[in-house]
């Protein structure tokens, strides 16, 4: 099916609305990126200081077929609807976690132009695609197996172990707040912005991040992570020192939450022996973050895999190479539904 331009390669259109990205894309053979359109609802969102299901499920029915029809037309396939011509092999698309009427919306599209089109539908777990955002760019991944995948973004906070292709152990996750819900629950308590994330990595540049020693839960034991006490500790701090640098607390409060995903990072590489490590989800495109992975990687002499920013926020391209890896997998057709606390399957 695939196109003559692509020759034999497997062309799997991606879909991706679980949160507040409507996204599609098209990928070859799992890593190489023919397209990927990304539409983020961040402005939409902003003035509520978080994303509302309501608003961003109905910007999700606006904005979803725009969004496929670029995408293919990107790819030089023939669009929306399609014509009876070239099409993808297969649709990929997050079926869970995620907020329910905006995955409804990604997962009816999909459906629809499966059914269409006569190609597979493939249903992935939005965790399972963050894993694959690095393959996308470091093709030759697969030869460091085992890898430790560190995932933090607004949803989720896990240390995964991958072993193969669909072969996962959970070493841990929060126990509580996602690592990027307390940067937004943070930024919003500094005044700095929605989302949080980025605006307190740029504040921090240059800032002190000793300045203020917060609270690093759980970071002598084991691999499971608690950031609710710290955003508290933020908010206390900030009520008793009105007119102190907002940059110096917004470093220290980075510093505590990278401090923490860093030790039990280093922790997890030295108990599963790893030859990889693999930054994924939203957090992932933090600056300090990044350069602390980098140093325990070249101290623990394994393999870093840092995707680009784009790649480590939700987006479509990292569902279709997820999806690339489970097309031998029984058709299941259209009898799936969406699953808002979906797993991600471990061994
Ligand atoms: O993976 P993602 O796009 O969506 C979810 O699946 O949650 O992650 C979004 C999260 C937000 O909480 C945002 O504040 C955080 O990632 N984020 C960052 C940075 N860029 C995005 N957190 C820290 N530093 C950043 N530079
Ligand atoms: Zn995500």
């Amino acid at each position: 099916m695939g196109t003559s331009k692509f020759g034999t390669s497997k062309l799997i259109l991606g879909i991706e609305t679980s949160c507040d990205e409507t996204a599609a894309a098209v990928v070859a053979d799992g890593n190489r990126v023919i397209s990927s359109v990304v539409s983020s609802q961040i402005d939409l969102h902003s003035k509520y200081g978080g994303v509302v299901p309501e608003v961003a499920s109905r910007a999700h029915v606006d904005l979803m077929i725009p969004v496929i029809n670029e995408a293919l037309i990107q790819a030089n396939l023939d669009g929306f609807p399609n014509m009876g011509k070239t099409v993808p092999d297969a649709i990929a698309v997050t079926v869970g976690p995620g907020l329910v009427g905006s995955l409804l919306v990604g997962v009816s599209a999909a459906k629809t132009l499966a059914a269409i089109w006569g190609v597979p539908f493939i249903p992935i777990n939005h965790l399972e695609g963050h894993l694959y955002a690095a393959f996308l760019e470091e093709p030759d991944l697969i030869q460091d197996f085992p890898l430790v995948v560190l995932l933090a973004s607004g949803g989720h906070t896990a240390l995964v172990e991958m072993k193969g292709h669909g072969d996962y152990i959970l070493l841990g996750e929060t126990i509580d707040d996602a690592a990027g819900e307390a940067f937004d629950k943070v930024g919003r308590i500094l005044n700095l912005g929605y989302p949080g994330g980025p605006s307190i990595d740029k504040a921090s540049m240059g800032a002190n991040p000793d300045a203020i020693k917060f609270p690093r839960s759980l970071i002598k034991e084991g691999f499971d992570f608690s950031f609710s006490g710290l955003k508290t500790s933020v908010l206390n701090f900030v009520k008793k020192n009105p007119g102190f640098s907002i940059p110096d607390i917004a470093a220290s409060f980075q510093e505590a939450v990278v401090d923490v995903l860093v030790t039990k990072t280093a922790r997890a590489i030295d108990q599963t022996g790893a030859k990889g490590l693999c930054l994924a989800g939203g957090v992932a495109a933090n600056s300090r973050l990044r350069e602390k992975i980098l140093d325990i990687c070249i101290e623990k002499n394994v393999r870093p895999f840092l995707p680009s920013p784009e790649m480590c926020t939700d987006n479509a391209a990292m569902i279709a190479a997820a999806g690339y890896w489970r097309l031998n997998e029984p058709d299941e057709s259209l009898s799936i539904g969406v699953d808002p606390s979906m797993k991600l399957v471990t061994k």
